[in-house]
């Protein structure tokens, strides 16, 4: 059985790709192999992250592809020529569209820290979600691993981890706290859940 192929897509500091490597490196993620990491934003240092890992990683932006739908079209060739079947959103910032989602349909997952319904959708993106959570004096948030639709953090849940707010929390303390206690742990979980059920999927299909 050969194991599932996954590209991690990113925006920035790539934690949470960090996470997803060394989920690999040390066998957490046995099902799934990370084979491609994509960056909209050039210079990110999850850039980095991939290379130093003996990964390959590439740059994609909107910009030098003409506009979003270049973009998904230059996105969707990356992925299909490396035999993709699996994408993670880990920190990606940017919204992608209904034509991509359903092409990729059960096939893309997405990180998000704070407990889905709550702090999500549209505007709700890294800082920020911590900021809101901090204001509205929520006691608990956390972190969703969930698929990805065209509704922007509304596709079906998978997985969550809840972590308090303590008092004197600054958003940077929260975020922090969040990726610890729920993020990193919780990515390379359904990482491993999905690309292990795609694998025996595939594993049926070949049989057949
Ligand atoms: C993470 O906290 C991730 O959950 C969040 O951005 C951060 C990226 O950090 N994603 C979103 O807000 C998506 N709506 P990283 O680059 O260090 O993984």
């Amino acid at each position: 059985m050969s194991k599932t192929k996954i590209a991690v897509l990113v925006s920035g500091g790539g934690t949470n790709l960090q996470a997803l490597l060394d989920a690999e490196a040390s066998g957490i993620l046995h099902s799934g192999e990370i084979v491609l990491v994509v960056s909209n934003k050039p210079g990110a240092y999850a850039l980095t992250r991939a290379e130093k890992a003996g990964v390959e990683g590439i740059t994609l932006t909107r910009a030098a592809c003409g506009g979003q739908e270049g973009f998904e079209a230059a996105l969707n060739e990356a992925l299909e020529s490396r035999g993709v079947e699996l994408i993670i959103l880990a920190g990606f910032l940017s919204i992608l569209s209904a034509a991509f989602t359903q092409r990729w349909e059960n096939r893309i997952l997405n990180i998000h820290p704070s407990l889905i319904p709550s702090f999500c959708g549209k505007g709700f993106y890294g800082l920020k979600i911590h900021e809101a959570a901090l204001a509205r004096g929520v006691k608990y948030t956390g972190a969703t691993v969930h698929y990805v639709n065209h509704i922007p953090d509304g596709g079906e849940i998978l997985l969550q981890q809840p972590v308090p707010v303590l008092p004197g929390d600054t958003p940077e303390v929260l975020q922090r706290r969040v990726m610890e206690q729920a993020e990193w742990i919780l990515l390379p979980q359904a990482a491993e859940l999905v690309s292990a059920k795609l694998m025996s999927e595939q594993a049926e299909h070949e049989k057949q």
